[in-house]
């Protein structure tokens, strides 16, 4: 199936970019919203990124509004519940019961070349995280662009990136391009039903000498801008 057709339709399951690396910082709670809903996302202590769904199982607090991170535990800002990494809710201050219901849902998550991938499941945890990236963990990837784009624009702009770019649909938010030595990766992650995230990097040989990268980089960057520029993007 035709991965990223599918998802410009709907919230198809499947790999999306989720952040930048540097942006998620241990003992901070960040919100990301996407897929019409709300993340938080933090890194814990071993430096792993963690991603839940934005509210709280007890009274709905979104976590990301005074939530906070202490040992490694995420405590909500309500009343104090505190889940571990896992997403299981492991204290409560004023009780010693803890109700099943106490979880909150978590998603797989993969930190590769300064990104980080949610494996995005939008009815239950029912599909596996089979694919593992591997082109991506594989190669030294590299930011060129990222921007936002409306869904008129990025439809269009994903119908150039197939017919004239030669990109193939490889995630449910990922499109790669394979030439000479060079993978190119079009990332897109739905915000809401208009609005996407956009992203272009790349990855080289490691050997190509630093120069050969630079002007590499320019001349890629300067045609995927004037692919936004034609589908109107910007
Ligand atoms: S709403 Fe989160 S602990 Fe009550």
């Amino acid at each position: 199936m035709d991965n990223h057709a599918n998802q410009l339709n709907q919230h198809a399951a499947g790999w999306y970019q989720f952040a930048l690396s540097a942006n998620i910082k241990k003992d901070k709670v960040s919100t990301f919203n996407y897929f019409d809903t709300s993340f938080v996302c933090y890194r814990s202590s071993d430096n792993r990124v963690n991603i839940f769904d934005a509210y709280c199982p007890h009274m709905g607090a979104h976590l990301g509004i005074g939530g906070k991170i202490e040992n490694d535990l995420l405590i909500c800002p309500f009343h104090g519940w505190k889940y571990s990494s896992a997403g299981d809710c492991v204290q409560i201050p004023y009780c010693s019961h803890i109700p099943k219901r106490a979880r909150l849902r978590g998603y797989p998550v993969k930190e590769l070349n300064s990104f980080i991938y949610i494996l995005y499941q939008p009815n239950t945890a029912d599909i596996s995280a089979d694919d593992d990236l591997s082109i991506i963990a594989e190669n030294r990837f590299m930011k060129l662009i990222s921007t936002q784009i409306k869904l008129p624009a990025l439809e269009k702009l994903i119908a150039w990136a197939k017919s004239d770019y030669d990109f193939h649909p490889y995630e449910a938010g990922l499109l790669l391009r394979k030439f000479q030595n060079i993978y190119c990766l079009l990332a897109t992650t739905p915000i809401n039903k208009d609005t996407y995230t956009l992203s272009f990097s790349f990855a080289a040989d490691l050997a190509c000498h630093p120069l050969q990268l630079f002007s590499l980089k320019i001349r890629l960057r300067q045609q995927y801008k004037f692919l936004l520029k034609q589908a109107g993007a910007i």
